[in-house]
């Protein structure tokens, strides 16, 4: 038997400690972290996510706006508004929300935020700060998932992670932080062979890819941490991820749930690298 990893718990707990610090923080220095989250198109996984965003902003006392803009904008239009916001000094953070409409070059868009407002960590400065061990702006879902396992106490010096999926969003980073903490790590993808005998190698195994329970028991050592990204709906179209949970949680020692693990982390990082960001305009 497996203990839960209580995402949702430890986000609520962490929420209301930066309440307090943001009201802190209004006292002190009189300065209310902003975020804006801007919104192409009208994909209803994006919109359900962005909601998310927006209500745990406010309860936290941030200053929250959700921009949402058709999916007939136009690149310039959008890099504009980016702009926009960029000078903007009562927004700290700005998150484009992805994927992007086709029509619309990503690279372009992340380039166009601000670093110093990049609270998703996408711009290649921020990758780059992170790939050379100075992170400073850090994507949303690992640092989550770094501050679960740091939570339940999970020694990761020395022992073998394994990171199923490359995405610029969770793999590469999830990798890196791992290595940080002196983790030997491998990251699998589509093509990696043998990928339930590599994934049977890990003390921490990390699973994003995207396929709803593509995890199943002889992916599996006894007693790994399981962690699970994946946010997907079942035959019978209730949310799974992409672990089958079922099957796993007999074998690990700790596991993720879905939902209930990962995903309300990700919001409690998004938030506080708003205020972070925040935080690092005070006294210059
Ligand atoms: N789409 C899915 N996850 C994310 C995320 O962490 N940030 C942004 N901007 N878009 C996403």
């Amino acid at each position: 038997m497996a203990t839960l990893i209580d995402g949702k718990g430890l986000a609520n707990r962490l929420q209301e400690e930066l309440a307090e610090k943001v009201a802190q923080m209004k006292e002190e220095h009189a300065i209310v972290p902003g975020l804006v989250v801007i919104l192409v198109g009208d994909d209803p996984a994006s919109q359900v996510y962005v909601g998310n965003k927006e209500r745990s902003a406010l309860a936290a006392g941030f200053k929250s706006e959700v921009v949402r803009v058709p999916d007939t904008i136009s690149q310039e239009e959008l890099l504009a508004l980016i702009s926009k916001y960029n000078v903007d000094a009562s927004y700290h953070g700005i998150l484009v929300q992805l994927p992007l409409p086709k029509h619309i070059d990503e690279e372009a868009v992340l380039l166009a935020i601000s670093p110093e407002k990049d609270v998703d960590g996408f711009h290649p400065m921020n990758m780059g700060r992170l790939w050379s061990g100075h992170p400073v702006m850090v994507p949303c879902t690992p640092a989550g998932i770094m501050a679960m396992v740091e939570a339940y106490g999970v020694e990761l010096a020395g022992k073998r992670a394994v990171v199923i999926g490359r995405s610029n969003i969770v793999g590469k980073p999830m990798a890196q932080l791992l290595m940080d903490k002196n983790a030997t790590v491998t990251i699998a993808h589509s093509r990696t062979q043998n990928l339930p005998e590599l994934a049977r190698s890990a003390d921490i195994l990390v699973v994003a890819i995207g396929q709803a329970k593509f995890v199943t028991k002889e992916f599996v050592k006894e007693g790994a941490v399981v962690i699970d990204v994946g946010m997907n709906r079942d035959d019978n179209g209730k949310l799974c991820g992409d672990v089958d949970f079922d099957e796993v949680e007999p074998l690990a020692s700790l596991i993720t749930p879905v939902p209930g693990g990962v995903g309300p982390m990700t919001i409690t990082m998004l938030l506080e690298q708003t205020y972070q960001a925040a935080m690092r305009t005070v006294n210059i």
